[in-house]
Formats: structure tokens, sequence, C-alpha cells
């Protein structure tokens, strides 16, 4: 007989590779059993939850999130607790946020310093990149201190240069060449800021200043560019290199073709870019800065290729880059200009549920994709060794999915504390049930659990590039 603290019984496992009816027992967080039906007479189990009918898949890791962040003098307006319940809600029980270089600080502090107010707050499981905008080469001695900290991944922004954050060439290299040597990965939001800002400049003179001139002045070439660059220097420095959102066929189209060459370019994009695209800007009055973020939604043809990508293994990862601004107080501080309007969209709830009603339930990626896609790909290649896995020594992350429920997204039911939905009424086939994290009940029955302990810090290292 043996003794297990919870047994998942009578679900499908769907993982990255396959897809098979088992019985998982879980002890003291981690799955300690798989099993046939049959076998699960001889356990004894302290709690059993049912999954008959069911999909279970391991839990969701969210790669890119921005959560209690600062930005152009607004706050977001989901916190740690709050963002991190609705990504527990919706099946996601890992998430990664960003801490940014502090010129007053060390590298080590910067990232002290947003660790601390995610400890106790957070109900997922999470790890930050670090953002880096100017680094000489004395940064490197400090580089590797954050990594062995458990940091394993840099950021690098070529956009918003009036925030301080754009990296320039130099720096930009540097993060790749010292990627390389600490067995890191570097990260890169493409695109050419200051073209953008001189494209911005131009609106506002000109007096187009409504927000449907926020796709305009950040065109897809400027996207390309930025890619296109990362790469060039990426091959300079031997190293690997992650696209955050990727938003546009060209730009993928130049990771493709880096892969031809030899090099190593992982592709993510995020579920924005494959659920709604351009034609929100064409909507009347405000609306469109609900859809001001970067890069800008793109063409109907761009949304097509994004699917196309993910159906051939092309692109790696679905995110959200969750970034959510209230429309009322605080995107319409842009409202006679739209270069202040917050930049971001929120989708931390959504993503999986969203990727299998859009992608399984319509036939355009397999079960096993999906999975890939949303948990075993980012834990992957984010060096998360006990993440996104269903296997005897893995954390017990796991998630209760029933893939018939059909329901509807509204903002009064979405859980993130932001007063609009980008995918309001939109009707969803699959819902998350239970959620498990490291073998707590988090999420039952599409409710959260009351009491529960905060999720941890997950320390990463030797992220996998492809
Ligand atoms: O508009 C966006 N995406 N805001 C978040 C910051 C970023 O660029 O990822
Ligand atoms: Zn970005
Ligand atoms: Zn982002």
């Amino acid at each position: 007989m043996m003794n297990v603290d919870t047994l998942v019984a009578g679900g499908t496992i769907v993982t990255a590779d396959a897809t098979y009816c088992a019985d998982i027992g879980v002890r003291d967080g981690r799955i300690c059993w798989i099993g046939d039906g049959g076998n699960a007479t001889n356990i004894s189990a302290g709690h059993r939850i049912d999954a008959a009918g069911h999909l279970v898949i391991p839990g969701g890791v969210d790669p890119h999130v921005h959560l209690e962040a600062s930005s152009q003098g607004q706050r977001t307006a989901d916190d740690f607790r709050s963002g991190t319940e609705a990504a527990a809600l919706g099946g996601t029980t890992t998430v990664i946020d960003f801490a940014y270089q502090q010129p007053q600080l060390s590298l080590a502090e910067s990232v002290q310093t947003r660790r601390a107010l995610a400890e106790g707050a957070a109900l997922t499981d999470f790890g930050f990149h670090l953002v880096l905008n100017d680094i000489s080469e004395s940064h490197l001695e400090e580089l590797r201190d954050v990594v062995a900290d458990g940091i394993c991944t840099f950021k690098i922004y070529l956009a918003y240069p009036r925030r301080g954050l754009m990296a320039d060439d130099a720096t930009l290299f540097r993060a790749l060449d010292f990627s390389r040597r600490l067995g890191a990965l570097c990260l890169v939001h493409a695109e050419n800021g200051v073209v953008n800002d001189v494209l911005v400049d131009r609106a506002i003179a000109a007096g187009r200043t409504g927000p449907n001139q926020h796709e305009l002045t950040r065109p897809a070439i400027s996207e390309t560019e930025g890619t296109y660059r990362s790469l060039a220097l990426a091959r300079l420095a031997g190293a690997p290199v992650y696209f955050v959102h990727v938003s546009s066929a060209d730009s993928l189209t130049e990771i493709l073709r880096a892969r031809e060459r030899g090099q190593v370019a992982v592709g993510e994009t995020c579920i924005h870019y494959l659920m709604i695209d351009r034609t929100r800007y064409e909507l009347p009055g405000f609306e469109p800065a609900k859809y001001v973020m970067n890069p800008p939604l793109r063409q109907s043809s761009d949304v097509s290729a994004l699917w196309h990508a993910l159906r051939l293994g092309q692109l790696q990862v679905v995110s959200t880059d969750h970034c959510p601004f209230d429309f009322h107080g605080q995107k319409d501080v842009g409202i006679d200009n739209f270069s202040l309007i917050p930049n971001g969209v929120p989708g931390i709830r959504h993503r999986i549920e969203l990727l299998y009603s859009e992608g399984v339930a319509r036939h355009r990626l397999g079960l096993n994709q999906w999975v890939s896609l949303v948990s075993t790909g980012p834990a992957r290649l984010m060096g998360l060794a006990e993440k996104g896995r269903i296997n005897v020594g893995a954390d017990a992350d796991l998630v209760v999915f029933d893939p018939a429920t059909q329901w509807t997204i509204t903002q009064a039911g979405h859980h993130m504390d932001v007063d609009y939905s980008a995918y309001e009424g939109y009707k969803v086939t699959g819902r998350v049930v239970h959620v498990l994290r490291r073998g707590e009940l988090i999420v039952r029955d599409g409710m959260l659990v009351p009491g529960v302990a905060a999720g941890r810090f997950v320390p990463r290292s030797d992220p996998v590039a492809m």
C-alpha cells in the first residue's frame, strides 16, 4: 500500500509529448507516482481529486508578465496578489516578471527589491528576468552573481528611450555576449524605439493625437529591424536569443532565416496577437486605447502567419505580456495625446483557455502542442527544471481541465483587477476546473481556495535555448 497526500484520479494526462489515461499520486508537493486506474486500489490517498472526463496538464508557465509595475507614471492595475490569483484561475502556476536595473543599486539588489514585493503576496510561484539598460564590461562579474541567485534570463528593450529603458547596441551586444559566457539567455523586445519616437512626435505635431495613432507610429518594419539587428549581434556574440512578443510575419521570417543560418533563436508570441487584430484601432472614440500595447496589434495576415508558425513549431511559447491599466482613470490620461496612454493589455487569466478554445478546439493545434506552448516549452526555455512536466519527481503543478464546457468571458468575471476585458463577450470552449500548485489545491471547481499559503520564488538555471 502506498500513501499519497493527493490522488488525481481518472483523468487523461496530456503532456508535450503524450496523451494517456492514468492516475497521479502527489506527496510532499511532488509527483510521486503515475499509474493506471487499476493500481490505484493499492493507494491510500489523504485527498482524492476526481478528474474523470477531464484533461490533466502540467501547470501553466507564463514567462512574460508585468505585475505591480510602474510605467509612464502609473502602476499596473494588478499587483502580485491579484494578478497571480487571476493567473491561477486560468491554470498558470508559475509566472516570470521583470526586475529593472536600478542605477543606485547593484544588479543583485535590483532583483532583491522586486523579489521582496512578490514574496508573501504572489499566489503562484514566480521568478524574474533582469532588465538591463546600460551595462559596461565590469558588469560581467555582477551578472555572474545574479545568475548564481537563480536569475538566468536578461531582458533588453530596444524600445522606450524616453523612459530610460532602451539599451543601446553596446549594451545589447554585451548582454548577448555575457549571457553566452554565463549560461544565461537574453530576451529582446525588438523595435526601433528611437525611430518610433520620431514618428510619434510627427503625429503629435500634425495634430494627429487619437489612440489609433499608436499603431501607425509603431510599424511592423520597426519590429523587423529590431529583430534583424538583434539576430546580427547574437550571431556576432555566438549567443542564443529569445524574442518576446513576436507580432508580425516579417519578424518571424527573420527568426526563421537566422535558424537556417544555424543560429539559436526562440520566438514567443502573446495570446492577444493570436486573438485580435488591428481593426481594434478602428473602433470609435477612445476605445482603441484599450489595445495600446507594444508591439501593436497587426494585420489579419500576421495573425494567420502566427497561428501557422505555432502549428509548425516555429514559435515555442505563448505568453500574455499581461500589463493591465484601467480604461477609466489610467488609459484616459492620454485622451488628448495618445503617446501618454500607458501601454499594455490584460490577459493573464485567459491564456491557457483561449489557446485551447481557438487552437485545439478549432483544430489549429494539437493537444500536445497546446501544452508545450503554455507550459513545457516556457519551463524548459526558462530553466525551470521542476516545472512544466508530469513526471515522477517533478513539482506537482497540475491543472484539471474540462475540454467541453462553454462559457463567456466578461470583465465582471475575469478576476483581473482591471476595468475592461480585451475579450469581452468572447465564447470559450474549455475551462480550468482545479489547480494544484506543488500539490496544494489552490483552485477548486473554478474558485480560489481560501487561506492558501503564498507561492515561492523559483531559482532558475540552465535555460535551454531550443
Ligand atoms: O505594451 C506593453 N507590452 N507593455 C509592457 C512592456 C513591454 O513592452 O513588454
Ligand atoms: Zn516588450
Ligand atoms: Zn512585456
